[in-house]
């Protein structure tokens, strides 16, 4: 997590540093700052609060100069404070530098240095790198200081740096378990945690690679090996735009994602799912690995390959090296929008014997390069914290490898159709705003949207939410239904529907508010709100069932005042384990 930008070249820095931290903002969110060289001084701006605040209270694009650094921070190490906000520079400001990431052998280091004369204000990790870089520049080039200091840190990191003691005008990159890509222009380069923070200005990227040291200078860029020697790396071109990556009049980019899904669902159709297809017909035992919401359509995948004989079951990446046992026998399918989520990684790098396949959104992602096949997602950028037009996608690609395209012909109007709900979900929002829990059941292959939908809702509402199997419900959850809790029910007319009425009237007998997502007429009278589905194949009632509840939630986040695109304590891509 944690955002970072920099950039060399003839524009203002600080304008170009403020706007990619605007893109960046959903890496981490806590606290923001620049820092700019001006005529070999260094000018640092920096402060607790989102970058809009932040960068007009500082005054941040009122800094001259045409190099610069940038970090939007997600805490890890150290309360959200001032001081501990990025860019951290050593005691004579003369290195400076930003840094996502955890240093595991940070206390280490940290003892040597104070050891050495160095003063520390911050409690972070993050600080010992500008000293760090000081320490071995006395005795050698900034470039080998800089490239001794990488060697000696242990754990992950994606950092830029820069100094106003260099003799040319250069930043300096690093990554290592965090992402970082370097943006290509003319006369000018870019570095930055995303793509997004760069498309206003080039759609010509380096993703580096893990272990990848860089320098980029005005006119061009270097990558070197982590033993020093220099190599090169695959330039990509991405058909991006840059109003993929704003609201263009939508509220909040939640919104805009939602309704992205009408236009985006032909591009995911389109995706090519044939290599990974022939590899799953090859293997009969496949683990799915994900969190989050790429975690739920993980879920629904397994369910779809167990349904066609396949021994699948989709587990929490970060739980799936205590739990599995993968060998080449196993066939691995991590599902990961950013393709940067540690846990992810980690678990696909645990499972090094398997063959292994993605589904991404993000080209050039690290994911990419660990997988032997991957399907992408084809659904632009996701600036939303909570996923929403990526889930669908997940979807959409899932059913495309199990029932092929000709079956999901009716997809794209069947999302037209399920938005054009929007109204009548806000009617119902405005009853469930002033709630403290809400329980979400389903039964069979609706249950992961259940999950889905009460992951969507805690994570934006700050409601708490919970999700079950319509079974589970008398098995324990029973005694929190009361008078008025709300119970949202994902009853679609397919074979779920006689159990599942069942549940419903357990719930209604016991007080609970009925939000039933249904076309069965049974349901609709024990329901006190209706969300009316239409009728469609049964294996298209996910696609029909998701729209409604991220609607649903994003509506009630904001009758409550909360920002849905930043919901407290959260990050988009989570590059810690
Ligand atoms: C974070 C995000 C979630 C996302 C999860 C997995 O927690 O806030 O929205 O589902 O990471 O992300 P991935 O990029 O691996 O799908």
């Amino acid at each position: 997590m944690c955002g970072i930008i920099g950039y060399i070249g003839s524009r203002k820095a600080s304008e170009v540093l403020t706007e990619g931290l605007k893109r960046l903002e959903y890496r981490g969110y806590d606290s923001v700052g620049i820092a700019v060289l001006n005529d070999k001084k260094l000018e640092i701006r920096k402060d607790v609060g989102m970058i809009e605040d932040v960068s007009t209270t500082l005054q941040f694009t009122n800094i001259e100069g045409n190099i610069g650094i940038g970090h939007s921070r997600w805490a890890t190490h150290g309360v959200v404070c001032k001081e501990n906000a990025h860019p951290h520079f050593n005691t004579r400001k003369t290195i400076v530098a930003v840094h996502n990431g955890v240093i595991e052998n940070f206390t280490k280091l940290k003892n040597d240095l104070i050891e050495k004369g160095h003063e520390f204000t911050t409690d972070t990790d993050s600080e010992l790198i500008p000293h760090l870089v000081e320490e071995n520049a006395k005795s050698q080039s900034l470039l080998k200081a800089f490239m001794k200091s990488v060697r000696q840190l242990e754990g992950s990191y994606a950092i830029v740096a820069l100094s106003t003691e260099d003799k040319e005008e250069r930043i300096f990159l690093a990554r290592k378990n965090s992402p970082l890509v370097i943006g290509v222009g003319k006369g000018e380069m870019f570095c930055a945690s995303d793509i997004p923070a760069m498309l206003k200005y080039t759609k010509t990227f380096v993703p580096l690679q893990e272990g990848d040291l860089a320098v980029l200078t005005k006119h061009g860029y270097k990558v070197y090996s982590v033993d020093g020697s220099e190599t090169t790396r695959k330039q990509i071109t991405v058909d991006w735009n840059i109003e993929m990556a704003q609201k263009c009049g939508y509220p909040h980019f939640m919104l805009k994602e939602i309704f992205d899904q009408k236009h985006f669902i032909n591009e995911s159709l389109a995706a090519d799912v044939d290599s990974a297809k022939s590899i799953i017909d090859e293997y009969e035992k496949i683990d799915i690995i994900a969190c989050g919401t790429s975690y739920h359509a993980g879920l629904l995948l397994s369910y779809l390959l167990s349904e066609k004989g396949k021994i699948s079951q989709a587990f929490i990446a970060s739980d799936y090296p205590f739990i599995a046992k993968p060998n080449e026998k196993t066939l691995i399918i991590a599902i990961s929008q950013s393709g940067e989520t540690a846990d992810v990684l980690q678990a696909l790098r645990y499972a090094e014997k398997s063959r292994k396949i993605a589904i991404t959104n993000t080209v050039g992602s690290t994911i990419t390069r660990i997988s032997d096949s991957i399907i992408y997602l084809n659904t632009g950028p996701e600036v939303g914290v909570a996923a929403t037009k990526t889930f669908t996608a997940q979807l959409a690609v899932i059913y495309k490898l199990i029932y092929g395209k000709k079956k999901l012909a009716e997809l794209p109007k069947l999302i037209e159709l399920m938005l054009k709900l929007e109204n009548q979900i806000k009617k119902i929002a405005v009853k469930l705003a002033g709630k403290e829990h809400a329980f979400f059941i389903a039964r069979g292959k609706n249950v992961p949207i259940a999950y889905e939908g009460s992951l969507k809702f805690k994570e934006i509402t700050y409601i708490h939410s919970e999700a079950y199997p319509g079974g589970e419900l008398k098995h324990g959850t029973l005694s929190l239904i009361t008078d008025g809790v709300p119970l949202i029910a994902l009853a679609p007319k397919d074979d779920t529907i006689p159990k599942l009425f069942g549940n419903i009237k357990e719930a209604k007998a016991r007080g609970a508010m009925i939000v039933g997502l249904t076309n069965d007429e049974d349901v609709k009278k024990e329901s006190n709100f209706v969300i009316e589905l239409p009728e469609i194949d049964p294996i298209l009632y996910p696609f029909a069932l998701i729209i409604p509840l991220q609607l649903l939630a994003y509506h009630v986040s904001v009758l409550k005042g909360i920002n849905p695109d930043r919901p407290r304590n959260l990050a988009k891509s989570v590059t810690v384990e």
